[in-house]
């Protein structure tokens, strides 16, 4: 039987699922496979026992690539598997910053036991006006599957959404041009676009994309969203940006000291991924792969 230690609880469903079949350790040298979600497996020692990571998630930054590709052991990732949650929590936070939700929900609540509050409340209404996202420009810098689904979902809402993307197949960007304009640099999407979200992997060729010089040639008080990763952007230079107002809004699920609590800034707790639907699809793909590669030696995505 083989052993499997869980760095992370998993969904209830994949749990059942491995518990089943293999024999849950306490002890990572035991195990021949591991499952991990957010925990760092960078300062972790393994042992030769371990054949197989899989992590319930897309991004790998979390695991040392390298140096397990050197000692044999086949990682795996569930691209796509949360890809719809990450998706809706990007829709969310490109309506608050559009629309001040937060500070009309906080004015209800310390004016809730006003009596007058239906002649207070066209105070209100002026206070927290906004702008519509119909007709802006919203531009996507990755078309993976998160990126994808973004681009769908701003033109359903009827944006003009401009998409960037050098790992595209002539398939794939002949599908998507149907409904996103494919340019060839990120800068053209610096240049132009009201909203621009990245969905980018962290490598070192993105690490800081989001910069003091990138952030210059976009259009003053443009919105950043990032639910990618933290250092996609230069935290000192966002905190320059956002202080000048060249950027009006920047909603992030990557919260951080130096922007937290300045305004204009719109930060989840890492939610993107945070739904029953979006860990359950997770689990199961990680765990298939798992099981597929200790069982039967296939290896689908590594
Ligand atoms: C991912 O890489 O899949 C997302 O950041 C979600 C997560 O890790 O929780």
């Amino acid at each position: 039987m083989f052993h499997i230690k869980c760095l992370n609880p998993i969904s209830e469903f994949g749990m059942k699922e491995l518990t089943e079949k293999y024999r849950q350790v306490e002890d990572l040298g035991e195990a021949q496979a591991v499952l991990v979600r957010s925990a760092s497996m960078h300062e972790i020692t393994v042992s030769e026992k371990l054949l197989a990571v899989a992590r319930a998630g897309a991004g790998v930054n979390n695991i040392p690539l390298e140096e397990f590709a050197k000692k044999g052991i086949v990682v795996f990732n569930t691209p796509g598997a949360n890809a719809n949650g990450v998706k809706e929590l990007v829709v969310a936070g490109l309506m608050l910053a559009s629309r001040d939700l937060v500070g009309g929900m906080r004015w209800i609540s310390q004016n809730r036991d006003d009596e007058n509050i239906n002649k207070t409340m066209e105070k209100a209404k002026k206070a927290f006006a906004g702008k519509e996202a119909k007709g802006k420009k919203l531009g996507v810098i990755g078309l993976g599957a998160i990126g994808v689904l973004v681009a769908n979902a701003g033109q359903a809402l009827g944006m003009e959404v401009y998409g960037c993307d050098p790992f595209l197949s002539v398939e794939h960007a002949l599908e998507l041009s149907r409904n996103v304009s494919l340019v060839d640099s990120n800068e053209d999407i610096f240049r132009q676009c009201d909203y621009i979200s990245v969905h980018v992997p962290l490598l070192e060729d993105t690490k800081g994309m989001i910069n003091k010089d990138t952030m210059e040639i976009m259009k003053d008080g443009v919105i950043i969203l990032n639910f990618a990763r933290d250092l996609l952007v230069n935290d000192e230079d966002m905190e320059q940006a956002l202080s000048s107002g060249k950027v009006a809004k920047y909603v992030t699920d990557f919260p951080n000291s130096k922007t937290a609590n300045m305004d204009g800034v719109i930060a989840f707790p890492h939610l993107g991924a945070s739904t029953e639907e979006s860990e359950d699809n997770c689990a199961k793909m990680a765990v298939k792969e798992i099981m597929d590669y200790l069982e039967y030696g296939i290896i689908k995505n590594s």
